[in-house]
C-alpha cells in the first residue's frame, strides 16, 4: 500500500485543478508561445513564479535562448487563446497572425486580449525531468481589472496538446 506513491500521485494529478497561463517570449526575433498548467508562485520576497515547459515544444526551444518570459492570465472568454497557444504548434502554424498582440518590455509579445500579464527575466532554469522551470522574476505587468482572469483545467479538457510530448 506505501509503495503505490505513482498510482496515487497519478489520481491527485488528475483531480486538482490548477490555472492555465499563455507564456510567451521571444529570442534572435523569433516568437514563441504555449499554454501552461505547471506553474506555480515559487517565492515571496524575492517574488518569484516558476514555469514548467516541456523539452518537446517549439516554446522550449526558444525559450532556453532568450533572456525574458510574459505570463498572461485567461479568462473564461479566452478559450479560443488557449485553443491557439495549446491545441497548435508553432512548428507547423504561425500562432501570432492568428491573435491580437504587441511588443512589451525587451520584445516580448503581450497578448492583448488577457486580462492580465506580467513578464520577467529568466533568472533561472532547473531541468525536472521532461520539463525544464524556468524562474522568473516578475517585474512588468498589466492588470485590466478583470473579476476572476483565471482559465482552469477543468475548462480547457476539451484540448489536445499541439505538440506531441
Ligand atoms: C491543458 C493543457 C495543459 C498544458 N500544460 C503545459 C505545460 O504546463 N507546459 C508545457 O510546456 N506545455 C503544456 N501544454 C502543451 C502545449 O501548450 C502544447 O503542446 C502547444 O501546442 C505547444 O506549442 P509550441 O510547440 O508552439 O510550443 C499543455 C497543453 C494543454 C492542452
Amino acid at each position: 500500500m506505501d509503495s503505490d506513491g505513482a498510482r496515487v500521485f497519478d489520481r491527485l494529478t488528475g483531480i486538482i485543478d490548477y490555472p492555465m497561463f499563455v507564456v510567451t517570449t521571444v529570442a534572435g526575433g523569433e516568437t514563441a508561445g504555449c499554454l501552461v498548467g505547471f506553474t506555480t508562485q515559487a517565492s515571496l520576497d524575492p517574488p518569484r513564479f516558476l514555469v514548467c515547459l516541456s523539452q518537446a515544444n517549439h516554446t522550449f526551444r526558444i525559450a532556453r535562448r532568450a533572456e525574458h518570459l510574459a505570463v498572461h492570465a485567461l479568462g473564461p472568454a479566452q478559450h479560443r487563446l488557449a485553443a491557439l497557444f495549446g491545441a497548435a504548434t508553432e512548428d507547423r502554424h504561425d500562432k501570432f497572425v492568428r491573435c491580437a498582440w504587441k511588443p512589451g518590455p525587451h520584445g516580448l509579445p503581450v497578448l492583448t486580449e488577457a486580462p492580465l500579464w506580467f513578464a520577467g527575466p529568466i533568472i533561472d532554469r532547473i531541468r525536472l525531468g521532461d520539463h525544464t522551470g524556468f524562474l522568473i522574476d516578475p517585474q512588468w505587468g498589466a492588470d485590466h481589472g478583470a473579476q476572476a482572469p483565471v482559465l482552469s483545467f477543468r475548462a480547457v479538457t476539451d484540448l489536445d496538446p499541439g505538440h506531441p510530448g
